[in-house]
């Protein structure tokens, strides 16, 4: 029999939205009711390890599981199991096609998975964890899969998971199938294309989101007016700004429909019925600090976004970088709580608590 512990390992990064994804027109499928745009961070920064294994000595009693951060995890739920399902039918088809291969489709699958940031720091962690698991398991499977095919997959699992599949400048085509064949992320342009790019993180608050991403686009899409005006014209708009925006290095442009995306989209939260609210005082502190910083500098030299939470990640580039982290300390001196001892380097991430 075969006693081999089959394993491979793989990182994903994170990625942070500058035209937001928000709101699903198949729940089950994970398929959007918009295309949206992020940029990966560098895996230095955030990134999540994950290392998948099989083996015909692991107890097929136990089935599959997953340790994340040291932790037991449930893998039973629908997305979960979504791609656990897509990753065995396509190994299951080359074993078909190749009888020589090992049997591995029929194995329980133990993955083991690290975040390098704290989970609880409610940055969107469900992205770089999906894509990772996902190309663990493509990986230990030996498929045949670009980033384009696994972007499918990890899109069932986490909706913003399948623009981690790539680095650099990442876009996510809704598609128009109803079976979801043609909803997957390509890459706009490699990190390279414009390597001044730096991402400033402040962790305003520590604690978990109060309103799931699910429940939230839920709603939105349910009981939002302002929705509806959105996905019809204000995304669209977006995406083809935004993408010209990176084409030419053009970061005031790329800022500004940054900072409209995501006011857009927390305006869709704030008329769903009842409210939903994922920015706080601090919150709103960054934005304002954002705006002092680019009226000193006389143009849009700094961007906020902020996703399901309260916490802001600030675009900049490399040159500006003393007047967008030097002044954002100064400007948050005063707001209780900003731990400003913490400045070393361009790519901060900063705790608040
Ligand atoms: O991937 P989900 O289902 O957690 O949704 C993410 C939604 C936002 O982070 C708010 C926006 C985005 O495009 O990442």
């Amino acid at each position: 029999a075969d006693t081999k512990v089959y394993r491979a390992s793989t990182t994903a990064p994170v990625n942070i939205a500058v035209v937001k994804y928000w709101g699903k027109r198949d729940a089950k499928l994970n398929l959007p009711t918009n295309s949206s745009l992020s940029v990966t961070l560098s895996q230095s920064d955030l990134r999540t390890l994950t290392t998948a294994s099989c083996s015909a000595l692991f107890p097929a009693s136990e089935g599959d599981s997953l340790l994340l951060n040291g932790a037991p995890s449930d893998v039973s739920g629908a997305r979960t199991q979504a791609c656990f399902r897509e990753l065995r039918a396509r190994r299951a088809a080359l074993e078909g096609a190749d009888p020589a291969l090992p049997k591995l489709s029929t194995l329980p699958l133990r993955l083991v998975s690290e975040n390098n940031f704290p989970t609880a720091a409610g940055l969107a962690s469900s992205a770089a964890g999906f894509a990772a698991f996902v190309r663990a398991i493509a990986d230990l499977y030996e498929l045949p899969a670009s980033p384009s095919e696994l972007s499918l997959i990890a899109r069932q699992g986490s909706g913003s998971a399948c623009r981690s599949l790539f680095g650099g400048y990442v876009a996510w085509r809704m598609g128009a199938r109803e079976d979801g064949g043609d909803s997957m992320a390509d890459q706009v342009a490699e990190a390279s294309h414009w390597p001044e790019m730096r991402a400033l993180i402040l962790v305003a608050s520590a604690a978990k989101k109060g309103v799931s991403s699910t429940s939230g686009m839920q709603q939105t899409v349910a009981t939002s007016g302002l929705f509806k005006e959105r996905i019809a014209t204000v995304v669209p708009a977006n995406m083809a700004a935004m993408e010209k925006a990176i084409a030419e290095r053009d970061f005031e442009v790329f800022g500004e429909v940054t900072m409209r995306d995501s006011n857009s989209f927390h305006a869709t939260c704030a008329d769903t019925y009842p409210p939903i609210f994922y920015m706080n005082d601090v919150s709103r502190a960054a934005i304002r600090a954002v705006e002092a910083i680019n009226a000193a500098a006389g143009r849009t030299v700094a961007a906020y976004t902020f996703d399901a939470g309260p916490n802001a990640v600030i675009y900049y580039l490399e040159k500006d970088a003393e007047a967008v982290v030097g002044t954002f300390y100064h400007a948050l001196g005063g707001v209780g709580g900003w731990k400003t001892g913490a400045v070393e380097g361009l790519k901060q991430l900063v705790a608040l608590e």
